[in-house]
């Protein structure tokens, strides 16, 4: 299987291009407009025909690059069934498959960053979006957030995954590109390890952020699929 992580350094978001060696059809996973040149240029070196075009979620720090990816290459755009999103061609359902070649996916819903976020599971790698984080989670301040839903999404789902499972986050600041199931379990210091439900719930309700930059501009533009 050809497996890539692009960076976007402006918003430190990776994204993601997986695709089956034999039919070369193809998924990227939280594409950014502003690198759609970038990742349609790599498309094509390979020899991809991309299928599906995934995000995680309704991302509020930057513009996904799914509507200039369906309009080059005619994949198909995927939201969860949350979101409710009419620019989607597919709305996807927990438990769905996204197949690429003799390659899967499967579709878990993880609601808590956002009300729609959703998790990709398959080929021994998880792909988090702003769930689970290296060492850390997504913030459940906005956008319908719930960090009980956090929680039980992490612990109840993703944390039931094989500990040797790969972890490909949708963002990460300090420049780690992925981790494992079984690591963050262990060493996550803020769903991980001897950290409980309660607490945890309680110092994301009293934590203070700054809004995402770019948050004005990025939801609409993403509730069009970044049309
Ligand atoms: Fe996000």
């Amino acid at each position: 299987m050809i497996f890539r992580q692009l960076f976007d350094h402006h918003t430190w978001t990776y994204t993601y291009i997986l695709a089956d060696t034999q039919s070369m059809d193809g998924i990227i996973i939280d594409p950014v407009r502003d690198q759609h040149k970038r990742d349609l240029r790599l498309i094509s070196d390979l020899g991809i025909t991309l299928r599906y075009i995934l995000d995680t979620h309704i991302h509020a720090d930057h513009i996904t690059g799914a509507w200039m990816l369906r309009n080059a290459t005619r994949g198909v755009i995927c939201m969860g069934d949350a979101s409710n999103l009419d620019c989607a061609d597919l709305l996807l359902s927990d438990g769905q498959e996204i197949s690429f070649g003799k390659h899967s996916l499967k579709v878990l819903e993880t609601p808590g960053h956002t009300s729609e976020s959703t998790s990709f599971f398959g080929e021994g790698m998880v792909f988090t979006g702003d769930c689970l984080f290296i060492r850390g989670a997504g913030r459940t301040d906005f956008q319908a957030g719930s960090p009980e839903q956090q929680w039980d999404s992490i612990h109840n789902k993703l944390f039931t995954l094989p500990d040797d499972t790969m972890v490909y986050p949708a963002h990460n600041y300090e420049g780690i590109t992925s981790s494992t199931i079984g690591e963050e379990k262990a060493h996550n210091p803020v769903v991980g390890g001897l950290v409980t439900r309660e607490s945890y719930i309680v110092i994301e309700r009293n934590m203070e952020r700054q809004p995402p930059k770019r948050l004005a501009e990025a939801l609409p533009a993403n509730r069009q699929c970044g049309r």
